[in-house]
């Protein structure tokens, strides 16, 4: 038994290795299940009693010094031992990374917003759970008014005088921005909508509006066609011309409907536009006094002009998007179409 320690002593003195492959081969030939270590332990147990002493010594500090001499050599060989030991193919395709694209709602949006800053407007944000004072009664809806059913609402809580819900509107910002910013003011606020309506093509319950409103000194219809002039020709480009038609809202006195020239048949006609050369995208008008009053401005003094529009029309019109329910299924290969207007 001696000798035989003495022999693998003498064999891991010289053991030198140059791959990983060779320290691994090594390690199996010395400590492996059936190596030459292990052999001599197994051996170890028929020793006679009284030598067991001194054998046990010597063949745990051979185990000791195989053991720490494969893992010296593991170490020296370092990366190079890595690679040679890795089965990975460095020349095998990396795994792709996608790029998100935008959506399409948020596309538009950001485009209404880059073209009124240009115009000096800010941006405005307001809750989505809001009460009824700023959805309704300071928009010169009074209690009970018919006009309260153009939007059907989603509350949270009613029965109460001035009860929560999601706001039908971004109008209710106006009211916020009139309440607290300093006069003259020049907003837009973007954001999300909810009415109680059954979807369809045409409608949903979850939509995005921006809400515009300016209100200064002397500010007449003809700034509020010129802003909304301006804005068309930015937005589907510069031969675009408006119509506006008389309407009603209860927060606007005079109110209108916007049309613009339809792009695609540019007046012609076309199933888009369903022959009449015209598409809708907005609603506005002048401030009714009512609601300047409301928020405390002096009627007397300062006049403005509103108008909001929806974002699923714009991008619906932009990219001729058939269905509004595409804007909210997430469904990749809608959202796919859009990578191109990715902005870095
Ligand atoms: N709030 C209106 C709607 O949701 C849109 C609108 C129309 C906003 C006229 C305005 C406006 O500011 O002047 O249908």
């Amino acid at each position: 038994m001696k000798q035989k320690i003495e022999k693998v002593l003498a064999e891991l003195e010289e053991l030198k290795c140059k791959t990983a492959k060779e320290v691994e081969e090594a390690r199996v030939r010395l400590l492996g299940k059936k190596g030459e270590i292990t052999a001599l332990f197994d051996e170890f147990r028929t020793v006679d009693k009284d030598m067991k002493r001194e054998f046990g010594k010597t063949l745990n500090e051979l185990k000791q010094k195989a053991q720490e001499k494969i893992e010296s050599m593991k170490e020296n060989l370092g990366g190079d031992a890595a690679a040679a030991d890795s089965s990975a193919d460095l020349s095998m395709p990396g795994d792709p990374f996608e790029l998100g694209s935008r959506h399409p709602v948020s596309i538009v949006r950001q485009e209404i917003v880059d073209i009124f800053r240009k115009f000096g407007y800010d941006v405005a944000e307001g809750p989505e759970v809001e009460d009824d004072y700023h959805v309704f009664e300071a928009l010169n809806f009074p209690p009970n008014h018919p006009a309260r059913d153009m939007q059907d609402t989603f509350f949270v809580s009613a029965g109460h005088p001035n009860p929560l819900l999601l706001r039908t509107h971004t109008s209710s910002v106006q009211v916020r921005a009139m309440e607290s910013m300093k006069l003259p003011i020049r907003v837009i606020c973007p954001g999300r909508v909810f009415r109680n309506e059954a979807i369809s093509a045409r409608a949903h319950c979850i939509f995005h509006q921006v809400e515009g409103l300016y209100v200064d000194e002397n500010v007449t219809f003809a700034d509020l066609k010129q802003a909304i002039l301006l804005f068309a020709r930015e937005m589907f480009g510069p031969d675009t011309e408006i119509r506006m038609r008389p309407s009603y809202f209860p927060f606007t006195e005079p109110s209108a409907e916007v049309d613009v020239s339809c792009n695609i048949c540019h007046g012609k006609g076309c199933n888009i536009c369903k022959g009449t050369g015209w598409l809708e995208i907005l609603g506005c008008g002048m401030v009714d006094p009512n609601v300047l009053e409301a928020s405390g401005i002096d009627s007397k003094k300062y006049s403005g002009f509103a108008f909001g529009m929806g974002l699923e029309r714009i991008a619906m019109l932009k990219w001729r998007v058939n269905d509004l329910r595409h804007y909210f299924e997430n469904d990749m290969r809608f959202l796919k179409e859009f990578n191109s207007s990715i902005e870095v």
